[in-house]
């Protein structure tokens, strides 16, 4: 087989379509076999709620800008069995604490069950504000996890409540994200894209078993399964790492489609690459962290799922770096054996030819629907690249600078709204 492809096409070309298929196949199978068994089946909530009482943690730093707008929004939740909310302060620097202490007096009987205050002494980042609010929260509780930078509906608490209602195998469940953000633009376009490919996946996984990707801005999970366990802090993906702790139990870790939280893409080109970057470098450690479930013998779902995921995060974006330096250097070659009248095999020259027209239908993304796609797939990869540079300048990616543009986003349209209101 070697032989002959070698007798057909320069090695060059070879390489180009060997890395390139053991690239994108995974993927492109992975995703289309989930995106059948999503649109085949659905997973629901029963109707009964959980006796268990619910805590909302709430981690914030240096959110003085957003932290009133989020405390409204937690406000509307229509919840009426026991809940309450945490906010976990880690040493912010900003106006953010008064701000919430003025809230709090001007609104007294806003939640049903008075807020609580913890503070860190110190930032150390959002996985270790996670640890810290676990040690203040009792075992039989169910902890829900939300960020101050996104919105969610009045009817989420009653749905967390009934995936935990008794009876249930489900040990943790996340939001959805809906990305708000302004349609014009192509980094956006690509970003729903992305999202469609991205949350198929995940419900798909879900429905055959658990999802190994999470979400922090919203999920909820059983206390009392994660026990006197805690997450890493020296990575950021703490929503993933939830999600894996919980299915390592026994429980199943699901995403629920219908449970969405709103979210502002960060505006700022820079801004965005650099979180989807910290993103992946931490669903890269944590893959890699949980080497054992993927290389274990016992053949469950889960095993495959991660196989798969660590695959397409670890291996995927060397694999498609070597096909693209390989065709670069194929194209050109080819160009060289036109130009000098060298004759060669037909199949490189329709191999030059059909990548020279990709990267035309990839600059020429945004206006055909293919294009669109192919620059999301390589923008997921670059990133991905990107995660093993980031590695070497940044030696701790668990503390990071928030976004700003998102933020700056988020105010506007309520200012906006507020302003339609009157
Ligand atoms: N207490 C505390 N201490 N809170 C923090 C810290 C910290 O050191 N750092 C960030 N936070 C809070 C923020 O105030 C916000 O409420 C939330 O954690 C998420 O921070 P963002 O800055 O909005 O994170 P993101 O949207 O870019 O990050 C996404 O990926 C993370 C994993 O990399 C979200 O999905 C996060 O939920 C997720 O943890
Ligand atoms: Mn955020």
């Amino acid at each position: 087989m070697f032989v002959l492809v070698h007798a057909m096409i320069d090695p060059l070309g070879a390489i180009q379509i060997g890395a390139g298929l053991l690239a994108t196949f995974p993927l492109i199978d992975h995703w289309w076999r989930m995106r059948r068994i999503s649109r085949w089946r659905k997973l629901e909530p029963g109707n009964e709620k959980t006796d268990s009482p619910i805590v909302v943690v709430l981690p914030i730093w240096n959110e003085e800008k957003i932290i009133r707008l989020r405390l409204d929004n937690l406000a509307q939740q229509q919840y009426t069995g026991h809940w309450s909310l945490m906010i976990v302060d880690s040493a912010s620097t900003d106006q953010g604490l008064q701000i919430i202490d003025t809230w709090l007096n001007e609104n007294p009987n806003a939640f049903s069950n008075a807020p609580s205050i913890v503070r860190m002494p110190q930032r150390l980042g959002k996985t270790a504000a996670v640890n810290f609010a676990l040690d203040h929260i009792d075992l039989e509780s169910i902890v829900v996890l939300t960020d101050a930078d996104v919105l969610i509906s009045p009817d989420s608490l009653n749905r967390i409540s009934r995936w935990f209602g008794s009876g249930s195998d489900i040990g943790a469940v996340s939001g959805t994200p809906y990305p708000i953000s302004d349609p014009l633009t192509s980094a956006e376009r690509n970003e729903e894209t992305y999202r469609r490919f991205y949350i198929d996946q995940r419900i798909g996984e879900s429905i055959i078993d658990s999802t190994p990707i999470f979400e922090g801005s919203l999920l909820a999970f059983r206390r009392d399964v994660i026990g006197n366990n805690r997450l890493d802090m020296t990575t950021n993906a703490d929503d993933s790492q939830i999600a894996i702790m919980i299915r390592r139990s026994g429980l199943k870790s699901i995403f629920d489609s219908e449970l969405i939280f709103h979210e502002y893409i960060p505006t700022d080109f820079v801004e965005n690459n650099r979180r989807s970057i910290r993103r992946a470098r931490g669903l890269q450690n944590l893959f890699w962290m949980n080497r054992d479930l993927w290389l274990s013998q016992k053949e469950d779902q889960f095993s495959r799922i991660l196989r798969r995921q660590a695959w397409i995060h670890l291996i995927s974006p060397v694999l498609v770096m070597i096909s693209l330096v390989a065709m670069f250097a194929h194209i050109g070659l080819t160009m060289f054996r036109i130009q000098n009248g060298i004759s060669m095999p037909l199949a490189d020259i329709v191999l030059a030819f059909v990548s020279s027209f990709s990267i035309v239908v990839f600059l020429m993304g945004d206006w055909i629907p293919f294009g669109r796609t192919l620059q999301a797939y390589l923008r997921g990869q670059s990133i991905l690249m990107h995660v093993y540079l980031d590695r070497i300048i940044r030696r701790n990616a668990a503390i990071w600078e928030p976004t700003q543009s998102n933020r700056d986003a988020l105010l506007e349209s309520s200012k906006k709204k507020k302003g339609s209101d009157l």
